[in-house]
């Protein structure tokens, strides 16, 4: 693991629960390709290809990768991260749902509110999209591959695929997960509003239905409310 990721991704070496991590142990497969510049090159093109097709086709929007990786970047500089380390991640953010273009297009093109079966099918976006980027050697796709990951977890241990609780979480994807929830609260859906920006802060900062704040690391919700007007006034 380079240094420039090396906190954004803590902890790292896999989880022990299961799912694991992408390895970078000597001769594992991100190895292989860092020795293999050209199919580094190749495995880029192609995921630059599939990124467009998730925009494409995800209910949140075709700007909502950007917009995640835009928030992220903004709550990272908050925990002193250097403006590298916040490019990184604001790049790599963009690939959090990835391996949605792995799941069935009824369940991708969903047009109303999940039901169990169809919801346990989409949380497998996580586990696909770590495995699309895990032969990647480029530092931004490995962290992403990470994201991908972990993306969903929550801090209170409530979240998927392995039940991570607190700073077992990586730092980038508890950054992440803020991020995202925040974008898709101001995203209209085929089945439900947008929200503007004081509404969508309370639901995350107090709760709803569907959000508890205990999800989210609170140091993470504390950034959300330092940098707030920067956020509200993003381009949408
Ligand atoms: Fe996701
Ligand atoms: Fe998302």
């Amino acid at each position: 693991m380079t240094a420039s990721i090396e906190r954004l991704a803590l902890p790292l070496g896999g989880t022990g629960k299961g799912s694991g991590t992408p390895g970078d142990a000597p001769g594992g497969p991100w190895m292989v390709v860092a020795r293999m510049p050209g199919l580094a090159a190749l495995h880029e093109e192609a995921l630059a290809g599939m990124l467009a097709r998730v925009a494409e086709t995800d209910p949140e929007g075709p700007d909502h990768p950007m917009r995640v990786g835009r928030i992220g970047g903004i709550l990272a500089a908050e925990f002193g991260l250097d403006a590298g380390q916040c490019d990184l991640l604001a790049r790599a953010a963009t690939l959090h749902d990835v391996g949605k273009l792995a799941l069935p297009a009824d369940v991708l093109c969903h047009r109303h509110v999940l039901d169990p079966a169809a919801r346990r099918e989409m949380e497998r976006h996580t586990v696909l999209g770590a495995a699309l980027l895990a032969y990647a050697a480029a530092p931004w796709i490995r962290l992403g591959a990470l994201i991908a990951l972990t993306h969903h977890e929550r801090w209170d241990g409530s979240g998927y695929p392995d039940g991570l609780s607190g700073e077992e979480i990586p730092l980038a994807a508890r950054l992440v997960a803020v991020a995202d929830v925040y974008d898709a609260l101001r995203s209209e859906r085929p089945y439900k509003d947008a929200q503007d920006h004081e509404e969508a802060m309370r639901r995350i900062l107090d709760g709803d239905d569907r959000i508890s704040p205990g999800q989210f690391d609170p140091a993470v919700l504390a950034a959300l409310r330092r940098r707030a007007p920067e956020i509200a006034r993003l381009p949408r």
